[in-house]
């Protein structure tokens, strides 16, 4: 399938999805990718994560940018470049799941998490999060929004990239309904305490989520 599917998730924050149809051969012959992300792509042991890289290249071309425009840095943070096409820096986040790759360009930081449903996440929640919020949802609910939080947590930590933050002890998520789909979120860290906005849909049975640095007149 060809790109799958765009979401307006902020007026400055664009999320772009591809579903991953293809077989490897067909992305790789559809991008052009530079001598660094050829040696990694060789690199990469299973064919599901070469798609899932390949998948990304497709989604940027398929914006008007390339795999010359992005790079990364020493943390393995992705960055953008300018180019003719979008002359304006922005910022990036990346993520992917299965059969799914996703990106997202914002004018501000942001975070991305793409995560499929699976019944480890629940089981693992007490390690990660505050199991409270799980509490007077249906088993199917349970599942949804505890997923939800590790997405949290992931889109929080890639907007940080900083080494040391733990899930559990240093990002707090307020309580939420799924249906409205937004949260917020604490960073206590360093003996600083950041605000962050969260968004999350739904797709198929992945869950996308992306974190951004609260406007500082919205903390309350
Ligand atoms: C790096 C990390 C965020 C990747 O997340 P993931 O869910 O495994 O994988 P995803 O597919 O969602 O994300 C991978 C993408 O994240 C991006 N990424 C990697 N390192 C990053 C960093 N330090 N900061 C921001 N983004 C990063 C990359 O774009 C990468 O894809 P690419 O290399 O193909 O471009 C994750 O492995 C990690 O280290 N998490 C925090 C560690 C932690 O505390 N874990 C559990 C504690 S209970």
């Amino acid at each position: 399938m060809p790109f799958y599917k765009v979401i307006t998730l902020t007026a400055d924050t664009i999320l772009y999805l591809w579903k991953i149809t293809e077989d490897v051969d067909y992305l790789f012959k559809s991008v052009r990718l530079k001598d660094s992300s050829l040696a990694r792509l060789e690199a990469m042991k299973s064919e599901s994560h070469q798609k899932g890289f390949l998948a990304v290249r497709m989604l940027l071309e398929h914006i008007g940018y390339t795999d010359f425009d992005l790079y990364y840095d020493e943390f393995g943070k992705p960055h953008i470049k300018p180019n003719d096409c979008h002359t304006e820096p922005v910022e990036v986040s990346i993520s992917h799941s299965h059969d799914f790759s996703a990106l997202v360009i914002s004018e501000q930081k942001v975070g991305l998490d793409m995560e499929i449903l699976k019944e480890l996440t629940l089981k693992v929640a007490p390690r990660y999060m505050d199991v409270s919020h799980l509490e007077n949802l249906s088993k199917e609910d349970e599942l949804i929004k505890a997923t939800v939080v590790w997405g949290i947590k992931e889109s929080v930590f890639k907007i940080k990239n900083i080494v040391g933050i733990s899930f559990k002890d240093h990002i707090f998520e307020d309580d939420f309904n799924l249906a409205d789909k937004k949260c917020r979120v604490q960073l206590r860290f360093n003996n600083k305490v950041e605000h962050f906005d969260i968004v999350f849909d739904f797709i198929e049975n992945y869950v996308c989520v992306c974190a951004m640095h609260s406007a500082p007149n919205e903390i309350g």
